[in-house]
C-alpha cells in the first residue's frame, strides 16, 4: 500500500465517535478524510469536523462528513494533518501546500494533533524544504527584505504568472534556511515581523507522528503513549 495511506490508516484508528476532528490539508491528509468518510458513511463513527482548508472542506462535504465552524464548538479533540519535515523531537516544516495559517490555528486548538507522513519526511534537522511564511500582500515586499536578512533565500510563491493566493488571499514566501537548528527561535523572529500572518514552523505541536514505509511498516512516533 502507498506507504501515506498506511499513515493515514494508523492515524484514524485514533478517532472515536462523538469527538470534533481537524481534517489536514494535501496527498497524505487526503486519504484520512477519505477514510473518515468511509467510516462515517458506514456509520462506524459520528463525527464533526473543521477542515484546513477550502479543498479539504469539499471533500469532507461531498463524503457526507459534518463541517461545522469554529463558532460553537469547544475543543478539536484531534487534528490528523500531514507535513512537508517532522525532526526527531516532532517539529515540523508545513504550509508546502499553501493552508499553513488554516492548519496552525486549527492544531493550535486541538488537544492532540498526529502528523502523517511517508518516510521521505521523516529529517534530522528541518530545513531542507523552505520554509514557508504567510504573508498580507500590502508590503509584501518589506517582508521578503526582512526574511532575507533573517539569513534565508526568499522566494514569493507564483501560481503561473501571479502570485500564489492562500485560502486567506495571502501571499506565501518560501524561504530556504538550509538545516534550522533552533526552530523556536526562529518562528519568533518570524512572527515578529509586521506583515507576516504565521509562519510553517509548528514546534512542540505535534504530540504522534505516524510514518509510512515502502516496506509496508508504520511507525509512531509519540510524544505520549500511543492508544492502547
Ligand atoms: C499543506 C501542508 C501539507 O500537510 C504538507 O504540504 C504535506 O503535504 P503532502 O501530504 O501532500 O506531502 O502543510 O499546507
Amino acid at each position: 500500500m502507498d506507504p501515506k495511506r498506511l499513515a493515514a490508516s494508523k492515524a484514524v484508528e485514533y478517532i472515536k465517535s462523538g469527538m470534533t476532528v481537524g481534517l489536514g490539508t494535501g496527498s497524505t491528509a487526503y486519504w484520512a478524510i477519505e477514510m473518515i468518510g468511509e467510516k462515517v458513511k458506514s456509520k462506524e463513527l459520528q463525527v464533526k469536523a473543521i477542515a484546513t482548508s477550502k479543498r479539504s472542506e469539499e471533500q469532507a462535504r461531498d463524503l457526507g462528513i459534518p463541517i461545522v465552524p469554529f463558532a460553537g464548538i469547544g475543543q478539536i479533540d484531534i487534528t490528523i494533518d500531514g507535513a512537508d519535515e517532522a525532526d526527531e523531537k516532532l517539529n515540523l516544516i508545513k504550509g508546502g501546500g499553501g493552508a499553513l495559517f488554516r492548519e496552525k490555528i486549527v492544531a493550535s486548538n486541538s488537544l492532540q494533533l498526529i502528523i502523517i507522513v511517508d518516510e521521505s519526511k521523516l529529517v534530522k534537522h528541518l530545513g531542507k524544504f523552505p520554509l514557508p511564511v504567510e504573508v498580507v500582500p500590502f508590503g509584501w515586499e518589506k517582508v521578503f527584505e526582512k526574511l532575507g536578512s533573517l539569513g534565508c533565500l526568499p522566494n514569493l510563491r507564483q501560481d503561473k504568472d501571479k502570485p500564489y493566493l492562500t485560502d486567506n488571499s495571502n501571499y506565501i514566501i518560501d524561504c530556504a534556511f538550509g538545516e534550522i537548528y533552533a526552530p523556536a527561535v526562529l518562528h519568533n523572529k518570524i512572527n515578529s515581523i509586521v506583515g507576516v500572518v504565521e509562519n510553517g514552523l509548528f514546534v512542540g505541536m505535534a504530540k504522534v507522528v505516524i510514518a509510512g514505509f515502502e516496506n509496508g511498516e508504520v511507525k509512531i512516533f509519540s510524544a505520549n503513549p500511543a492508544p492502547g
